[in-house]
């Protein structure tokens, strides 16, 4: 989608992090906005944030939930008349032992991070494909390339996303060719996921333990959100399937790849 100016964009977790850079961003290209979030204070304040004059509508929507996108949808449909992008990047971050993780972590993070993707395509590709053009960029992350140690159901979700995004690469490619799809694969970025347990079905712990406060000095060095959102628009604009935002990435993946190829153990990779 060469021209960004007046199209659609439906962003889910928009009002933080990657998810409100993107809104900036696509503001910026002169596209119409359709912000979504579980919070609703974050919302509005994402929403006044943005630059004068962008055309924006919000509401809340968790993601997690197939008829709350359905009626993301249809606000989208309501406010604009159409949809082009589709940004399913609403996310959890879950770390801990796979020993410590109860069924309810589980739930939460493959809620969000999996099934949001998942309701995101079933709701809004049949509008794509019908009109003949759009854009999906699913949020995964490096997670979805390598599994570290500690994030279990995080590394879940996110496989889950990426083999999703790439399924759906080679349909569209065969019965869509007017569609796209790209997957988003971010290794540490400055964002408030470090605090995502605020959204716990359970409410934050007590004490976050151990990892939390290693996950939160590696949030605190990544790199800016505002860069992954030009690399995001960048992106739809030339129909790139991977966006690979950190340069150290690629070996990872090469070590993985040859630890499969050589019949090797799992190497012990980090994000
Ligand atoms: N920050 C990183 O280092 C990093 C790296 C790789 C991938 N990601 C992915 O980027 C995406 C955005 O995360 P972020 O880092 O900007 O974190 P963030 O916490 O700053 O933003 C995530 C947003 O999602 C919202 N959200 C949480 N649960 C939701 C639900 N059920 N439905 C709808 N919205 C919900 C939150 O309220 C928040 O506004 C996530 O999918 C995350 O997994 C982040």
């Amino acid at each position: 989608m060469e021209n960004l100016d007046g199209r659609v964009a439906v962003i889910t977790g928009a009002a933080s992090g990657i998810g409100l850079a993107m809104a900036h961003r696509f503001a910026a290209e002169g596209m119409k906005l359709v912000l979504s979030d579980v919070e609703s204070d974050a919302m509005a304040a994402a929403v006044a944030g943005l630059p004068a004059g962008t055309e924006v509508v919000s509401m809340l929507c968790d993601v997690s939930k197939g008829e709350q996108v359905e009626a993301l949808r249809d606000f989208a449909l309501d406010s604009f008349g159409t949809v082009h992008l589709v940004c399913n990047n609403a996310g959890v971050g879950g770390g801990g032992a796979m020993t410590e993780l109860n069924l309810t972590d589980w739930e939460w993070v493959i809620g969000v991070n999996l099934w949001g993707v998942i309701n995101g395509v079933k709701v809004f590709l049949p509008l794509l494909t019908e009109q003949g053009e759009g854009h999906i960029v699913n949020t995964a992350s490096v997670a979805g390339l390598f599994a570290a140690p500690f994030m279990g159901a995080y590394n879940v979700s996110k496989y889950g996303v990426v083999a999703l995004s790439e399924t759906l690469f080679n349909e569209l490619a065969m019965a869509h060719p007017g569609v796209h799809v790209s997957v988003l694969c971010p290794s540490w970025v400055k964002t408030n996921i470090a605090n995502s347990a605020r959204n716990h079905p359970d409410g934050p712990p007590e004490d976050a333990g151990a990892i939390a406060e290693v996950i939160e000095t590696f949030i605190s060095k990544g790199i800016d959100p505002a860069d992954v959102a030009d690399q995001v628009a960048e992106a739809v604009k030339v129909n790139r399937f991977w966006i690979i935002t950190h340069e150290d990435t690629p070996a990872a993946v090469t070590q993985r790849m040859r630890s499969i190829l050589d019949d090797g153990a799992p190497p012990m990779l980090m994000h």
